[in-house]
């Protein structure tokens, strides 16, 4: 999720972009640029924060009344001075930003080579550029019109804003998947990613829809027209929220926005990594070294916190489905136990931040003794996305909330592809298993959006809780990791001591625990151990447990026993995860709420574990 800031009026547009980029920082940053035109174009770019780009331009000219700045947070490509935005054309007269991914990226930019076209950068949005261009080549075809016409051979997700050398008066911005804004401000124009760069200048704002390109002009002012050239009336809204809300997209928390961030980023997590109509899942990032996977006598998951419990997950899938045995570590216990580790082990290190010393340091060790590093990281060029062989970023977008949410889901979907894929090349997968799989696996954003509707319900229990001093979370199979992350996700938000069990671990010791105090939340989902948590759930209730049971949507048997029921929709069993971990964390976060806690930033926590 990279930040966009874009401006052209009467006021110099270094200090109002440089501020904008300040302002959308928390949508991550891993390097910055700003193009400026004045009496000749300047684009300064470098990796780092918005202050290393600010050191970077001290001195230097920033004169011009237009210009465009971004904060990147990278898809394609190690964040570095190269890969930064702007991005110039072939014949440097234009520049771009660009929130966003283009898939097609690749073939483009093969037919553009092919054209005699010179890349520097190893990013997507350079291959966008240069296509306008070599589209615009032709002098009779406005930029605008050459901008439209790229834009419908694109595929993918685009929030861009284009400079023109050649032309002081004029800025062009488009929008596809994306969110972009335009300020309108006395004779002047104000274009971020959010309004938190815009609502200091002026509250007049249009929100540009899919597929709408803007030609932003001096004289002209603002026309809007799709990509398919039908022209649109700007629709100018008046801004009510104030700059903190906005930032979080007008919910309350980081974290609350993050668990409803979860159907897109879950769908970025797989974006160009599946096809049910072609039956294929491919991870281009681990392809070179599938030939491990298959040789491997056996995958370690490295990890900590709620990393560690998706790789609890992936262990069940990829026993399960490409039968290759697992093992899963705390990094910080497997860093000083003096493990076996073999030559033709595949180890999985798995990290949101990509920064956790833990995690780094066992895969030193393991790198060590031979073995395979492939990593699972949501921050591009992190520590340990560079430490591994090879890897899969899951494309999640920045994660504030010190308690990890959408990254969990994007951790677990990247498993499930990877298992998916391995388990179809070693051919331990049925191919009707392998497709009904791929098919489930694309509906689950839908089915996480169906799930997130029973917030308020949700909202409604968590208030028979707020006192609670110890909560008991169980599940079997898919869902004990599950019960875990539910236990975690309480406990670090609300300071309530909780605990996660394999369900049928009750009898042999947590059953002395309950009584009438005892909250115990069941993953109770239809499955091959659906009867098995029933009869857990009655051992529960003879005790006078309070049971909150996660069922599927239409149980019948497990509501007439459970005190409280939240119903999520059917889904393979293998896929449960990526569903049943979503009430469990809007209880957790209502509750924390409830009790006045800092659910974004909780006592005694960071968000990145740098340290052991
Ligand atoms: C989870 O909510 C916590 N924030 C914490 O357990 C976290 O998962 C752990 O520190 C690992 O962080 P990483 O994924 O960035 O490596």
């Amino acid at each position: 999720m990279c930040g966009i800031v874009g401006y052209i009026g009467k006021r110099e547009a270094y200090p109002i972009i440089i501020k904008g980029l300040h302002r959308l920082e928390y949508r991550g940053y891993d390097s910055a640029g700003i193009a400026l035109l004045g009496n000749e174009l300047k684009v300064y770019k470098c990796k780092g924060k918005v202050a290393d780009l600010e050191n970077f331009v001290s001195g230097k000219n920033i004169d011009g009344t237009i210009g465009i700045g971004h904060t990147r947070w990278a898809t394609h490509g190690a964040p570095n001075d190269i890969n930064a935005h702007p991005h110039y054309s072939e014949s440097k007269n234009l520049v771009i930003i660009h929130n966003g991914i283009i898939e097609n990226y690749a073939p483009l930019k093969a037919e553009l080579i092919k054209r005699g076209h010179h890349f520097l950068s190893e990013t997507d949005t350079e291959v966008l550029i240069h296509l306008i261009e070599d589209i615009k080549k032709n002098e009779t075809l406005d930029l605008f019109e050459a901008v439209r016409l790229a834009l419908n051979e694109v595929v993918g997700a685009y929030a861009i804003v284009i400079l023109d050398k050649e032309n002081k008066d004029r800025l062009i911005a488009a929008k596809k998947g994306s969110p972009l804004v335009i300020g309108i401000g006395e004779e002047e124009f104000f274009i971020a990613s959010d309004a938190t760069p815009i609502v200091e200048y002026t509250k007049n704002v249009v929100y540009l829809e899919d597929e709408e390109i803007a030609d932003i002009s001096r004289k002209g002012g603002l026309k809007l027209k799709t990509i398919k050239n039908k022209k649109k009336t700007p629709y100018i809204q008046e801004l009510e929220l104030q700059l903190e809300a906005i930032e979080k997209g007008g919910y309350d928390h980081f974290m609350l926005k993050e668990i409803y961030e979860q159907p897109r980023s879950i769908k970025d997590s797989m974006r160009g990594r599946l096809s049910s109509e072609k039956g294929i899942v491919n991870l281009g990032g681990i392809t070179e070294y599938e030939q491990k996977f298959l040789n491997a006598k056996r995958i370690i998951f490295v990890a900590c916190g709620t990393s560690w419990h998706a790789g609890l997950v992936g262990e069940y899938l990829f026993e399960d489905l490409a039968r290759i045995p697992v093992e899963v570590e705390y990094a910080s216990e497997f860093r000083y136990r003096n493990p076996i580790v073999y030559e033709d082990d595949v180890v999985i290190a798995i990290s949101q931040s990509g920064e956790t010393a833990d995690t780094l340091a066992a895969i030193e060790l393991a790198k060590s003794k031979g073995a395979t590093i492939i990593g699972i990281c949501n921050v591009v060029g992190s520590s340990i996305a560079r430490a591994t062989h090879a890897g899969s970023y899951t494309h999640a977008g920045p994660e504030i909330g010190v308690a990890s949410t959408k990254a969990f889901t994007a951790q677990v979907t990247v498993l499930t592809l990877m298992a998916l894929r391995i388990a179809y090349r070693k051919g331990t997968i049925s191919t009707s298993k392998f497709h009904r799989l791929i098919s489930e696996l694309e509906a689950i954003p839908a089915k996480v959006e169906k799930v997130l509707k029973t917030n308020d319900a949700i909202k409604k229990l968590s208030e028979k809780f707020v006192n609670s001093r110890n909560f008991l979370y169980l599940g079997r199979g898919y869902s004990f990791p599950v019960a875990l992350e539910g236990a975690l996700k309480l406990k670090e938000i609300s300071y309530i001591h909780a605990e996660g069990y394999p369900a049928a671990e009750m009898k042999h010791g947590p059953i002395a625990l309950i009584d009438e105090e005892m909250p115990v939340v069941v993953i109770a989902t239809r499955g091959a151990s659906y009867e098995k948590v029933v009869s857990n759930i009655q051992e529960v209730k003879a005790r006078k447990g309070k049971i909150i049971a996660i069922v599927t949507e239409g149980d019948t048997v497990v509501k007439e026993m459970a005190d409280h029921v939240i119903e999520i929709p059917e889904t393979d069993e293998i896929l449960v995860p990526l569903i049943s971990v979503i009430p469990l964390q809007l209880l957790s976060y209502h509750i924390a709420v409830m009790r006045g806690c800092n659910v974004d930033q909780p006592r005694n926590l960071a968000k990145s574990v740098t340290v052991e």
